[in-house]
């Protein structure tokens, strides 16, 4: 294939008060692309050629957030749902601007059977583009996110962790089992392996030993009801946990204080409110 088309082509990108160097090739336009910078809308996400074109184009643009509906929000962070279909161009900029951080080859012109989750983060100024997730409207594999990104300014806060509970959290509104579209990059796979193990020790440590019994009592299927989490995923996480132990016969956990006190470290400062999700699944 062409390698020449696969280098990083973009030295630099303006978006809202961030400088961000970019990771990998997009295919902005010929002649943005040999340019020092590109200057990009954080609202509405058009591309301009110097910072003149962009200063002109923020006079019409009246967009203080991005398209679509606003279905979370809570301590000053929203998540907004668009439709590839209905908000075409948006997502299309949305995507290209996402392929300035993600290694594969194909970038989907085609946006139309994808909604894409974008949260934002609010101020005096508007909200703010910190990341999102593509889900495919109708998937065949019970993926629950196509596409994952958090902008390089807003990583290893825990937005990615975020971002990822939230797509748990929109399965379980749907009542399905769901799992992040295969192969995840190696970013990826830490921020999943990382949000998975947090959610499935919450909820072994919280597990009460009941009176007829000094162990707590709980299946794999009901890790997978509780979280939306698919089977091998839990069964997976697991087994890199290594806490899985064969005794008596059978298969049980075993847990260490050790690891109770690096989890209770490990607590999250972000969490997504279910309450605060006003969203009714489509059919
Ligand atoms: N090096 C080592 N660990 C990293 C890391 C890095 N550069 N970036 C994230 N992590 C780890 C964090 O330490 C954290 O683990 P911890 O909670 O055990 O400390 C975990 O990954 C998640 O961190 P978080 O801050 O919640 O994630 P994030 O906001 O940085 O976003 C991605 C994670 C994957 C969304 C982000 O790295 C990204 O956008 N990457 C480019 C796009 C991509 O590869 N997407 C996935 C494939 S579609
Ligand atoms: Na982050």
């Amino acid at each position: 294939d062409d390698v020449v088309t696969r280098m990083k082509n973009v030295e630099m990108i303006e978006l809202g008060k961030h400088r961000i160097k970019p990771w990998y090739f997009a295919p902005y336009p010929q002649e943005l692309v040999g340019l020092k910078c590109i200057y990009i809308c954080e609202f509405c996400l058009k591309y301009r050629k110097s910072r003149k074109c962009l200063e002109r184009h923020l006079k019409k643009c009246k967009l203080k957030h991005p398209p679509g509906n606003e279905i979370y929000r809570k301590a000053g962070i929203s998540v907004f749902e668009i439709d590839g279909r209905k908000n075409k161009q948006y997502a299309q900029n949305l995507c290209l601007l996402a392929k300035l951080f993600l290694d594969h080859k194909t970038l989907y012109y085609d946006t139309d059977p994808f909604l894409f989750y974008v949260m934002t983060q609010f101020d005096n100024r508007g909200f703010h583009l910190v990341g999102y997730f593509s889900k495919e409207k109708e998937s065949s594999e019970d993926y629950n996110v196509a596409c994952i990104l958090t902008l390089p300014p807003y990583q290893r806060k825990g937005f990615g962790k975020l971002l990822i509970e939230f797509s748990y959290e929109l399965s379980k509104f749907e009542g399905k089992l769901g799992s992040p579209e295969k192969p995840l990059s190696d970013l990826g796979l830490l921020s999943y392996r990382s949000f998975w193990s947090h959610t499935i020790l919450n909820i072994l440590f919280t597990q009460k030993p009941t009176a007829d019994n000094d162990r707590a009592q709980v299946t794999i299927n009901e890790i997978c009801e509780m979280t939306s989490m698919k089977k091998e995923d839990v069964i997976s996480t697991l087994q890199t946990l290594g806490v899985i132990s064969y005794y008596k016969g059978g298969f049980v956990i075993v847990l260490t204080k050790e690891m109770m006190k690096n989890h209770e470290k490990a607590s999250r400062a972000m969490k997504i409110d279910s309450k605060c999700l006003h969203w009714t699944p489509k059919d």
